[in-house]
C-alpha cells in the first residue's frame, strides 16, 4: 500500500511565513517528490467554526484566501486534492462513532486542547464583566480532536505533515485507531506525524520576538504582503535590545533577524547580496564582536525573503484574477474527497455492523428465523 498524506489549515486568516516554513514549503516538496500515492489538503472550515461559531463570515471569507495561498505556494491541483472540510459530510458521521471510543477525561488531558482553552478565553467560570473570557467550553470545540481523527482516518492517511503543536492530535488519532481496530476488527490506518525537518523551522517567532507568529498578536509576515509591507516589518523587527550602537557587541540568540536568517539564508545569498561574509556563521561572529549594525542584517534578510515571497506574490496575483477557477478546483477536490471518505465510512459501518441494508445475510437470516418459528407454530 502506498503512502497517503492528509493535512490542512483552519481558514481564519491569510497564511504567513510561519505557515510557510512550518508546513507549506514541505508540502510542496512532498507533492513534487512523487513518493505519495495521494495527497489531500483540507481547508478545515468546520474546525475553524469550533471556536469561531459566532463569526461564520470570517471563515467564509478566508476559505478563498487560504486556497489562494496554497496555489501561490505551488500546491498543484493536478497532484494534490484540495478540498473544503464542511462539504464532506461523511467526516461528521465518522466523528460521531469515534466519540464512543474517547473519554471526556482523555480529551481534558489533550495538551493542545488545554492550551487553546486558555488562549481562546474559554473557561469554566468566566468572571463577570471580563469580555476576554467566554463562559464555558463549547462541546464542539472540546471534541475537535475527535473530528480531526475523522479527517485523518477518512482518507486512510499514513502521513500527516504538521507542526509540533499537532503532535497531541495525531497521538489521539492513533489511540482512536487502536481502539476502533481492536473493538471492531482491523479497519483504520494508523497515521504518523511528519514534523518539519529542523527545529528553527518548527516554530518561527513573530516579528516582535514573541514565541509564535499569530494574527492576533499582529506580528506576522504574510505571504501576500507587498514589498513595502515586508520592508517595514523587517525594519521594525525585534533584535537585541542591548545592541544600541553599531560598535556594541550583539546577541544573535533570541534575535529575530538571525532566527529568520537561520531559517532562510543560504551561503549563495552572501555571494549575491552581502559578499563581505562567506556565510551566516561569519556574519554572526561579526555581530557578536560588535561593529555590525542591525540595518545591514535587516537588508540582507529583506533580500532573502523577497527571493522567496516574490514568486509567491506573482502567482497569487494571477490566481486572484481567476477566483471562479479556484472555486472550481475546490469543488472538484471536494467531490473526490467525498468519494474517498464515503468508501472508508462504508468499511467503518461494515466493521461496526451497522450496514443493515447492504447486509443481505442479516436480512435473509432474520427472515429465515421468523419463517421457521412461524412454520413450527402452525
Ligand atoms: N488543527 C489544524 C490546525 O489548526 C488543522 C487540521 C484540521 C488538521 N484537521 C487536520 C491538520 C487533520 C492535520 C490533519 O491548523
Amino acid at each position: 500500500m502506498g503512502k497517503i498524506i492528509l493535512t490542512g489549515d483552519r481558514p481564519t486568516g491569510r497564511l504567513h511565513l510561519g505557515h510557510y516554513v512550518g508546513s507549506l514549503r514541505r508540502r510542496v516538496e512532498l507533492q513534487n517528490s512523487g513518493e505519495f500515492e495521494k495527497i489531500f489538503i483540507m481547508i478545515a472550515d468546520a474546525q475553524a467554526l469550533t471556536d469561531n461559531f459566532d463569526n461564520p463570515e470570517k471563515v467564509r471569507q478566508n476559505i478563498i484566501e487560504v486556497a489562494l495561498d496554497y496555489l501561490s505556494c505551488g500546491l498543484d491541483p493536478e497532484k494534490s486534492t484540495i478540498f473544503i472540510q464542511s462539504q464532506v459530510a461523511e467526516l461528521t458521521e465518522l466523528a460521531f462513532y469515534y466519540m464512543n471510543l474517547v473519554t471526556v477525561q482523555r480529551l481534558q488531558r489533550n495538551p493542545t486542547v488545554k492550551a487553546e482553552i486558555q488562549m481562546r478565553g474559554f473557561s469554566e467560570s468566566a468572571i463577570e464583566g471580563d469580555t476576554t473570557q467566554r463562559q464555558g467550553i463549547p462541546v464542539g470545540f472540546f471534541t475537535y480532536p475527535i473530528s480531526q481523527a475523522s479527517d485523518i482516518t477518512a482518507f486512510r492517511a499514513t502521513t500527516v505533515p504538521a507542526g509540533a503543536d499537532q503532535e497531541p492530535m495525531i497521538e489521539q488519532t492513533r489511540e482512536i485507531v487502536h481502539k476502533f481496530n481492536s473493538t471492531y476488527g482491523k479497519t483504520l490506518v494508523e497515521p504518523e506525524i511528519l514534523l518539519p525537518e529542523n527545529c528553527i523551522c518548527m516554530r518561527l517567532p513573530g516579528t516582535d520576538g514573541k514565541a509564535k507568529m499569530s494574527k492576533s498578536l499582529g506580528n506576522c509576515i504574510y505571504l501576500s504582503d507587498t514589498p513595502k509591507e515586508l520592508k517595514q516589518k523587517v525594519m521594525s523587527m525585534y533584535t537585541d535590545p542591548d545592541h544600541l550602537r553599531i560598535e556594541d557587541p550583539g546577541k544573535v540568540e533570541g534575535n529575530c533577524v538571525f532566527i529568520y536568517l537561520d531559517a532562510f539564508c543560504r551561503d549563495e545569498h552572501f555571494e549575491k547580496y552581502l559578499p563581505d561574509y562567506k556565510n551566516l556563521d561569519e556574519m554572526k561572529e561579526h555581530y557578536r564582536r560588535g561593529g555590525l549594525g542591525d540595518v545591514k542584517c535587516k537588508k540582507l534578510l529583506i533580500a532573502v525573503l523577497e527571493e522567496i515571497l516574490e514568486p509567491i506574490r506573482a502567482r497569487r496575483k494571477e490566481w486572484e484574477q481567476k477566483i471562479e477557477e479556484v472555486y472550481a478546483i475546490l469543488e472538484k477536490g471536494t467531490t473526490e474527497a467525498r468519494a474517498t471518505a464515503a468508501a472508508t465510512l462504508n468499511d467503518v459501518r461494515e466493521a461496526m455492523r451497522i450496514n443493515y441494508f447492504a447486509d443481505k445475510e442479516l436480512i435473509s437470516e432474520q427472515a429465515a428465523r421468523y419463517r421457521e418459528t412461524s412454520a413450527k407454530q402452525n
